[in-house]
């Protein structure tokens, strides 16, 4: 029976439904709250809270087909029939419900009814000790005792990292003589014959990060079954490759390239790479992750630039991989419908990394192969960390890539080398990251007052000014009791109206007052959960237990709360305007200006940023009121409260919605409506990380401000070219093409100047070796100058050699001429200037009487021309 592989997961879903499972869809690829894992590698992983006790379950019995993304056998991808860094794993699983007979029972029952199976070619291999197992395969399911075998360890218990585990059983399918390595094949064997189809985990234990198999409160089930696998066995093909999954993607690429599928095992590898590759990529960005350079990021790159080298040797016209997206939708889409709801993006940003890594392979190739011929001169054998992290750095070459070259050429690459040139630029990133060199000794006496006094209370998202007491005083490091005019210092109060520096929103400034000492607050920050206030003493002496009103300077504050709103604004637009992937990575919100960094893969062009500007203005017009809503994690997660991926929140979170447009979690300071913003204006936009964009922007009376600058500038710019600014394009135009046929003319000049001036020249005539030389710098002459210069010299000469070089500021040109007496005694005017326009950066040629070159260094020219004595003499 031929059965479609939709058709086969739809089956696989029924089944277990009909048997009391509820259906979920598959899990994104990126776990949530698990930081043990980088991608979800097995139907099982998205569930580990409900195995372990931690969470509820919807139901007790659950089936999905799940995405998964495994990528540490790569290598072998593309090599095999069954290696993928993607695949579907069809599961069903019981959370303390039904156990081992059941679990045994359906996935027989389901492979032999629906799958049609036949019973006795189906082999089951059991965990060695399990005889329940053993028994209900032999005596309920009625396998023969010999088609029943018990393994160890490494085969039947099944885990990964920590976390649920458990012994095993397998079931596997004999597919015939035909398909083993000789006639004697038996099960266990590698090859093909015996295919591994089903794993049903006993999931019994929780191995611990202790390295201890914990009993679990519950016995549960946990079932895995490749898809493409599946898929392979009824369809009745060789590989996984030739299943319905993956054979449109391999026609599409055959379609354009002149090699045939089939026409040698290099090239079916690489039809296999591309078409396992494109698959990972394509479901891995529909969950929002794009290609960078760090932790999954770094992954897809990583998978991506491997499939471009396997375009390449196909000779696929780049870009290319981003024209099988649509395939890979057409048949996955169905069930993971993020793919068709992002196609568009996905296939940009694979486009925009494919662009990105060919401006670098060619370069990155040269310079790899120029390493390889070096070492291979020197005898070395492994390839330095420091040219392979230079190669990464630079040249955006995967460590793995360089690797796999580097043993396509016998070169070994030195790994730990690359770690720590690798450790060494985190630890810079590090460094620069740092906004805030608390020292430890600080952040320790922090936590000693933390633990000695009452959380100090944060009035200030309503009040500007409240009245309070001091509750500590630091200067340098220590606690004191008092501070006098003049001096410096940090102070904690019992409550503040002052907001510490967090969420990107800068901290406070103000004053504390009473009628005996002024103090300012010159900055307000957060140090372990204590707000401290950074402070000048201005006069009179403060005390700790003095009472005082604490102040905020309300209008820093009023302009900070502007621009914060406006980054939630701006957030939400750049998601409508951009696309859902857009993921903020930062903010900083100041009086003056805000910046937001977000994902985005390319640069964001002037008509959408004209866009993003127009849409924040629309809802500041709007005026949408801005509320306030204190609740828990999972509420506002419920909510949809847009949350930074990263970030550590209380259970008990902050809220801020804008009308029906904006809805996010935040501690910040805001404005009541959104009228308040007045207005909206991007400043700029540039790239500062590999995918990370930054927009700068500035409201209210800084907007104001910002655009009576610009026009300023206009308008004096404007003057200075004696127009309006109306008319200024138009000016500078006219301006523009007045300038370049100047610059002809006066070229023309310098060229007749150039005539007088070979008389002058002659009269420099030095002798080298018998010969008469002539070595002349000039200013400014163009190639066709120096020429003429040059033919009038020669024919002013009976016998000699002549090189002119011309120094044009950034560049210089050299000519040189040799008489036809010299030509015939073998000086040759093309190597010679050759020679002498290396030496300023250059190069060039041409016949043995006349030849140009260029170079780029004109502080070289007297070296250059020293050389060609050298040469000349040296004859
Ligand atoms: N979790 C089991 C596996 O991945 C089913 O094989």
């Amino acid at each position: 029976m031929s059965m479609s592989s939709k058709e086969i997961r739809q089956k696989f879903l029924d089944y277990f439904e009909s048997k009391g499972h509820l259906i979920l869809p598959s899990a994104p690829l990126v776990p949530q709250n698990d930081p043990s894992l980088l991608w979800i590698n097995a139907g099982m992983a998205p569930f580990k809270p409900y195995f372990n006790g931690r969470a509820t379950p919807p139901k007790t019995r659950i089936v999905t087909s799940q995405k998964c993304i495994r990528t540490n056998d790569i290598e072998n991808v593309g090599k095999t029939d069954r290696h993928h860094t993607f695949f579907e794993m069809l599961g069903n699983f019981s959370f303390g419900d039904y156990f081992k007979e059941e679990a045994i029972e359906w996935a027989y029952n389901f492979l032999v009814e629906e799958m049609e199976f036949e019973k006795d070619r189906i082999w089951i291999s059991i965990y060695k000790d399990d005889d329940e197992a053993f028994e209900i395969w032999k005596e309920k399911i009625g396998i023969p005792s010999e088609r029943i075998v018990r393994m160890g360890k490494d085969e039947n218990f099944w885990q990964i990292g920590t976390g649920p585990c458990g012994p095993c059983s397998e079931i596997h399918y004999d597919l015939g003589a035909e398909f083993g390595c000789s006639d004697n094949c038996e099960f266990g064997c590698d090859c093909d014959r015996y295919r591994e189809v089903w794993n049903l985990v006993f999931t019994q234990y929780d191995y611990t990060e202790e390295g201890k198999y914990d009993p679990l409160p519950n016995k549960n089930i946990d079932t895995g079954m490749g898809l493409e696998r599946l898929a392979s066995i009824i369809q009745q093909v060789d590989s996984n490759f030739e299943t319905d999954l993956f054979m449109p993607i391999i026609e599409f690429v055959s379609q354009h390239t002149e090699y045939d599928y089939q026409s040698s095992e290099e090239v079916k590898s690489a039809y296999r790479v591309i078409a396992d590759h494109i698959r990972s990529v394509t479901l891995a960005i529909g969950d929002g992750v794009l290609p960078s350079n760090e932790g999954r990021g770094y992954i897809i790159r990583r998978v991506l630039r491997r499939a471009v080298r396997y375009a390449q040797k196909l000779d696929l016209e780049l870009p290319f991989l981003y024209r099988i997206v649509p395939v890979v939708v057409d048949i996955m889409g169905g069930e993971y419908t993020e793919i068709v709801e992002k196609e568009d993006q996905i296939k940009k940003a694979i486009k925009s990394e494919e662009i990105k890594f060919q401006e670098t392979l060619d370069q990155g190739m040269e310079i790899l192969d120029e390493l390889i011929d070096e070492l291979e001169q020197e005898g070395k054998e492994i390839i330095p960390g420091q040219d392979v992290f230079t190669l990464y750095d630079t040249y955006g070459f995967p460590k793995e890539l360089t690797e796999e070259i580097a043993k396509e050429n016998g070169y070994e690459i030195d790994v730990e080398g690359f770690e720590e040139a690798m450790e060494e630029q985190r630890a810079r990133a590090r460094a620069a990251q740092k906004d805030h060199d608390w020292s430890s000794a600080e952040i320790e006496l922090f936590k000693e007052i933390r633990s000695e006094i009452d959380t100090p209370k944060f009035v200030g998202y309503t009040k500007p000014e409240c009245e309070t007491e001091v509750v500590k005083i630091i200067k340098d490091n220590e606690l004191v009791d008092n501070l006098s005019a003049g001096e410096e210092g940090q102070v904690i109060l019992t409550q503040t109206p002052f907001y510490a520096e967090s969420g990107g929103q800068i901290g406070d400034k103000g004053a504390l007052l009473n009628d005996d000492i002024t103090v300012t607050v010159v900055d307000t920050q957060e140090k372990a959960e204590l707000i401290s206030h950074q402070i000048v003493i201005e006069a009179g002496e403060l005390s700790v237990g003095d009472k005082l009103t604490a102040k905020i300077q309300t209008d820093q504050r009023l302009h900070i709360r502007r621009n914060h709103t406006a980054t939630h604004l701006l957030h939400q637009t750049l998601k409508d305007v951009l696309g859902e992937h857009v993921d903020q990575s930062g903010s900083l919100v100041t009086p003056n200006r805000l910046r937001f960094d977000f994902t985005h893969f390319e640069a964001v062009s002037d008509k959408e940023l004209e866009e993003i500007e127009d849409q924040v203005n629309k809802v500041i017009r709007r005026n949408l009121n801005v509320e306030v809503l204190e609740t828990t994690l999972e509420e506002a997660e419920e909510m949809g409260a847009a949350a930074l991926f990263n970030e550590k929140y209380e259970d008990e979170v902050r809220v801020i919605g804008i009308g029906d447009y904006s809805l996010e979690l935040c501690g910040g300071t805001h404005v009541d409506a959104t009228g308040e913003i007045s207005l909206f204006k991007i400043s700029s936009e540039g790239g500062i990380a590999a995918g990370i964009r930054r927009i700068e922007a500035v409201t209210g009376k800084e907007a104001l401000n910002y655009i009576n600058q610009q026009e300023n500038i206009l308008k004096q710019a404007a003057s200075a070219l004696k127009t309006t600014p109306d008319e200024l394009v138009d000016r500078i135009d006219k301006l523009q093409s007045k300038i370049k046929d100047l610059e002809e003319e006066v070229t023309k000049f310098k060229n007749k100047l150039a005539d007088s001036q070979a008389d002058e020249v002659v009269s420099d005539l030095e002798e080298i070796n018998g010969i008469n030389v002539i070595l002349e710098k000039v200013e400014g002459l163009d190639a066709e100058g120096l020429r003429t210069m040059g033919d009038n010299i020669k024919a002013d000469l009976d016998s000699g050699i002549i090189i002119l070089a011309s120094n044009l500021g950034e560049k210089v040109l050299f000519v040189s001429l040799v008489t036809d007496d010299l030509v015939e005694k073998g000086y040759n005017a093309g190597q010679i200037i050759g020679e002498v326009a290396r030496v300023a950066g250059g190069g060039g040629g041409g016949r043995p009487d006349m030849a140009q070159a260029g170079g780029s260094q004109p502080n070289k020219l007297d070296a250059a021309l020293e050389k060609a004595r050298e040469l000349i003499a040296a004859e």
